[in-house]
């Protein structure tokens, strides 16, 4: 891998987390220079020294204080991590903002907090920041022996983000809409018609693509997973196939590229109660349910669309169903998966999806992780857009 990134460490997690991290980056042979803190107290140099982060990175050290622009000008990422609230104050008032933003490279920021602490609100960061700056929150337990444990993202999920940036800005430009999740049908105050999709899928591709560089509009169901915070990455929270029709045709203009890739509700109850509803001995309940609109058909018959993906999770006749869809809602690539097949479909971290196109014969890729997964489909999108 090529790139020059710029790491700012701060506090105990500099030992625990940066040191293999700037090992790990060197292994995949990016270009390190790091920026400790140097204040007194518990600042990164307390910790490691600043000869100790010269010998690890292979560059000579600079204090996070004796940073100038020229120092971030050289740069295709800044990497801010971990860091404390502390540091990242200063990226939002200090001069480095002014640095930061005349250099104009993305910022990656992983800020490890207390297992208490509520996750932080990113508005405030990443309204300043350049485009394709993500603010990386994860849950990993870091054991820093004395100091206590905090939370923060895995060294994997921080590895992956990097490559991913500094690999690829080919959606540069390039306006996106995904749809993620499920929907929930109400039935009454407290009972609704949902489905098993955690949204995952639909979560990977859209930051995927943001991080190649896509303005994305994420549109997704009730879901549990966290969205992630980046710079041009719009999640558009609703709950039922109505709002989500509703939120699709808001979103729907100058697009690119739109990847439905939501488990939507096909029926909804007829009537909405809006007391709960009671139950009568003796009586079974009779639901009386109406069709939802289908989003991805009505913008399948649109006369000037974008690069139209569907999904089709299939529990038989996998081929024969995504074909089907592929015609009927005159897609330009269906993603088919089998659920019945392990560790495929709802609710886990890997899937395995065959393309098929109107043009091309079916591509299998592999089982894989959904975020590795979702770069494979965005190539292919790529590709067969050209
Ligand atoms: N889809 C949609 N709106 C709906 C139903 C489905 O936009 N009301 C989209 C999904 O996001 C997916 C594709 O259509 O991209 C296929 O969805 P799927 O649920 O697999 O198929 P259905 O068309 O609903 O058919 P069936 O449930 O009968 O398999």
């Amino acid at each position: 891998m090529a790139g020059r990134i710029l790491i700012i460490v701060d506090g105990p997690a500099a030992l625990t987390y940066g040191t293999p991290m700037v090992t790990a980056l060197r292994q995949r042979k990016y270009t390190v220079q790091v920026a400790p803190t140097a204040y007194p107290g518990p600042s990164a140099t307390a910790f490691v020294s600043e000869l100790a982060w010269t010998t690890l990175s292979g560059h000579p050290c600079k204090t996070i204080e004796t940073l100038d622009a020229e120092a971030f000008r050289q740069q295709d990422l800044i990497l801010l991590a971990p860091v404390s609230h502390q540091v990242l104050d200063i990226f939002l008032r200090g001069k480095a903002l002014e640095y930061l933003q005349a250099a104009g490279k993305p910022v990656l920021a992983a800020v490890p907090r207390l297992s208490s602490d509520p996750q932080e609100d990113p508005t405030e960061f990443l309204a300043k920041m350049p485009p394709r700056s993500i603010l990386l929150q994860g849950d990993t337990l870091l054991d820093l022996g004395a100091m206590g444990t905090l939370k923060a993202p895995s060294l994997e999920a921080l590895l992956l983000t990097v490559d991913s940036i500094l690999s690829k800005n080919d959606l540069a430009g390039k306006r996106v809409l995904i749809t993620a999740g499920p929907t929930a049908e109400d039935i009454d105050p407290v009972r609704f018609l949902t489905n098993r999709s955690s949204g995952k899928m639909g979560i990977a591709l859209a930051t995927a693509a943001a991080l190649r560089g896509a303005e994305v509009q994420l549109v997704h169901g009730p879901i549990q997973t966290t969205v992630p915070a980046l710079t041009n990455l719009h999640a558009v929270p609703v709950r039922s196939a109505e709002e989500m029709h509703h939120a699709v045709l808001e979103c729907w203009t100058n697009l690119d590229i739109a990847i439905l890739a939501a488990a939507v509700a096909d029926f909804r109850p007829d009537h909405y109660a809006p007391q709960k509803i009671k139950k009568v001995d003796g009586q079974a309940l009779i639901l009386n349910l109406r069709r939802t609109p289908d989003i991805l058909a009505e913008l399948g018959t649109f006369e000037t669309r974008p690069f139209l993906v569907g999904f089709a999770a299939e529990s038989d006749d996998v081929e024969v169903n995504a074909l089907l869809k592929l015609r009927k809602k005159h897609c330009d690539l269906i993603c088919a998966n089998d659920i019945r097949k392990p560790g495929c479909g709802f609710a886990v971290d890997t899937n395995q999806i065959t393309l098929y196109s109107p043009e091309e014969a079916p591509l299998h890729l592999p089982l894989k992780p959904k975020r590795e997964l979702a770069d494979d489909i965005l190539n292919e999108i790529v590709r067969r857009m050209k």
